[in-house]
């Protein structure tokens, strides 16, 4: 795709730890086109956060990139100095983090939050430090209102714990858009939200997604938001993308087996006699492990040559797998 917002290449992220080393992320590859939706799915500890981590230059010790590459808007991240990294947060990439509770500053007022990347970023604001400021708080209550903040005007002076965790999330929406970034990667940024306020927040993305032309990452468990927001989908497991492609093709034939088992794990309301599968045993510890499909444990369909070294391999219409035995199954309605 030559009109790639983001690109990333063989992404290799790794902590060392006292047990050994994690490798997290584990040769991911995958492209974000502009004004796209992509969304990441993948259960618990598969590596979707530390990817975007990785993006965001948020890796510390003792995690760090092993290799690979990771082009924004046709430059390359992997070894950008932190001054730099600053410059681009915030301003062009800005990712809300999974849990607003504790990313929020609980010593900060909210509009204060927002101000302040205003300040660092906004090359509009003019005059003195204190015109600036006045500026900047009058944009800090646009972004409030925008998000769907009631009576933001009241409550721009309030401290994060003041609000519930909806508003939390639409909160750190407001400071992550502040500078209308031209990518936007959202972390389960509706897991700890009821049902009716995670469709709200995520309305609200498409909403200022379509307002701002900005290219989106939606990091999620719940297939049905792919289903939704997502015009393309990548699945991890274990560190590694075993599938993506659009996400009405991903959902309608899946070809992992560990797609298709993330589609018979979720409840459907247009067949609610059907029984809910979960995947039997849980993801892999991520250290040392064998060059071999990493999901084989748990398959139903493993076989002996599932040990050797499975590549992604084009199975056609835009689609990738990682299995030597693709397909196999019945799609879904999701
Ligand atoms: N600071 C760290 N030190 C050691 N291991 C880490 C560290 N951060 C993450 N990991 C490991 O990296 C792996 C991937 O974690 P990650 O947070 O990316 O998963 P995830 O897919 O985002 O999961 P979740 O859905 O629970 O958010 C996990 O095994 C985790 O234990
Ligand atoms: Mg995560």
């Amino acid at each position: 795709m030559n009109d790639a917002v983001l690109r990333i290449r063989d992404l290799k992220t790794c902590f060392d730890t006292r047990d050994g080393m994690v490798t997290a992320v584990d040769g991911v590859s995958l492209s974000l086109g502009r004004g796209e939706c992509l969304g990441v799915v993948g259960e618990s500890g598969s590596g979707k956060s530390v990817t975007f981590a990785s993006v965001m230059g948020l890796v510390k010790k003792p995690g760090f990139i092993a290799k690979g590459s990771i082009n924004f808007e046709g430059r390359e991240l992997v070894g950008l100095d932190p001054k730099n990294y600053r410059k681009l947060r915030g301003k062009e990439i800005a990712m809300t983090m999974q849990d607003a509770q504790t990313a929020l500053n609980p010593a900060y007022t909210v509009s204060n939050q927002i101000i302040e990347v205003l300040l660092a970023h906004d090359e509009t604001l003019s005059g003195s430090r204190k015109a600036q400021r006045r500026q900047a708080r009058q944009q800090a209550l646009e972004m409030l209102q925008l998000v769907g903040i009631p009576s933001a005007e009241t409550r721009l002076d309030d401290y994060p714990h003041q609000f519930s965790g909806g508003m939390r999330q639409r909160v750190m929406i407001a400071i992550a858009l502040a500078c209308k970034p031209k990518l936007l990667i959202a972390d389960e940024p509706t897991t700890a939200l009821d049902v009716t306020i995670q469709a709200q927040v995520l309305e609200l993305i498409a909403d200022i997604r379509d307002k701002l032309g900005m290219s989106v990452i939606l990091i999620t468990h719940d297939l049905g938001v792919v289903a939704e927001y997502c015009d393309n989908v990548v699945v991890m497991y274990a560190g590694q993308v075993v599938e993506n492609g659009p996400t009405g093709a991903v959902i309608a034939t899946p070809q992992h087996p560990y797609t298709q088992g993330l589609l018979r794990s979720i409840p459907r309301l247009s067949d609610l006699s059907r029984r809910i599968e979960p995947i039997k045993g849980t993801v892999p510890e991520l250290i040392d492990l064998p060059d071999q499909c990493r999901f084989m444990d748990r398959c139903t369909r493993a076989q002996a040559s599932c040990r050797d070294l499975i590549a992604m391999q084009d199975c056609g219409a835009g689609r990738q797998v990682r299995c030597i035995a693709p397909g196999l199954a019945g799609g879904s309605d999701v």
